[in-house]
């Protein structure tokens, strides 16, 4: 099979700009509510771009909140991630959600959240979580998975109290920038961006796909 060859036709949506509501957040609780309701695998998985210097990097994360004015996911402070964003604090969400031929892009600024949300955060998620959050350096090189193990373990059998390390906790992206991407027919893809312009003000545009 020669990857020339791999073409899918687009077909399940379009996008018209004015029937798009004022607030973007708005449209994409939309999306995600229909995400969701199709059974996307891991709906709420998108990948997160940073930059150390000029160097951009990206994983996948799990989005874990969205308010009225942002988007809100877990990580370790002192991970790769968590160096970048402390160098720089703009980054980028992209959400691809294959079955429904849509993207949506999202940029803006990220800031740490209050330390009190992260401890209900912490606390809300399984035990076995909670415990490798603790133990696991995230991004530091390691000298076996065994280790790794062995740090659980001792975790477990001392009886240690859990709580949330310090550098665990949720950031918190206030974005300024979004395209919401469908698919279309013979390449001609709908692009909708938004831009802020004001508080809570926010400019619609098409681009070309
Ligand atoms: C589906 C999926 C969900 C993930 N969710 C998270 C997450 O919510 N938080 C997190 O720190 N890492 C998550 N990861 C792991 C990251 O992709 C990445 O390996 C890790 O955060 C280290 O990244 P860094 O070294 O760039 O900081 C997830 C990976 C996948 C594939």
């Amino acid at each position: 099979m020669k990857l020339h060859d791999l073409r899918q036709q687009y077909k399940k949506g379009s996008l018209n700009e004015d029937n798009m509501p004022a607030d973007p957040i708005l449209f994409f609780k939309e999306w995600f509510k229909e995400a969701m309701q199709y059974h996307q695998f891991e709906a709420n998985a998108c990948v997160l771009s940073t930059t150390a210097g000029n160097r951009p990097s990206s994983r996948v994360i799990l989005l874990k909140e969205i308010d009225s004015d942002g988007f809100v996911f877990f990580t370790n402070y002192l991970s790769r991630k968590g160096k970048e964003l402390s160098d720089n604090s703009f980054a980028s969400l992209n959400f691809f959600w294959a079955d429904l031929e849509r993207q949506v892009r999202i940029e803006g600024k990220v800031s740490k959240i209050d330390q009190v949300e992260s401890d209900r955060y912490f606390i809300s998620r399984p035990i076995e979580s909670q415990i490798s959050a603790i133990i696991s350096p995230q991004s530091s090189v390691i000298e076996s998975k065994m280790e790794l193990l062995k740090r659980k373990n001792s975790f477990i059998n001392n009886d240690v109290n859990l709580q949330r390390p310090e550098n665990w906790g949720g950031y918190h992206l206030i974005p300024d920038y979004f395209e919401f991407w469908q698919g279309g027919a013979d390449r001609l893809h709908d692009r909708i961006i938004y831009k802020i312009i004001g508080v809570a003000q926010w400019k619609k545009n098409r681009l070309a796909p």
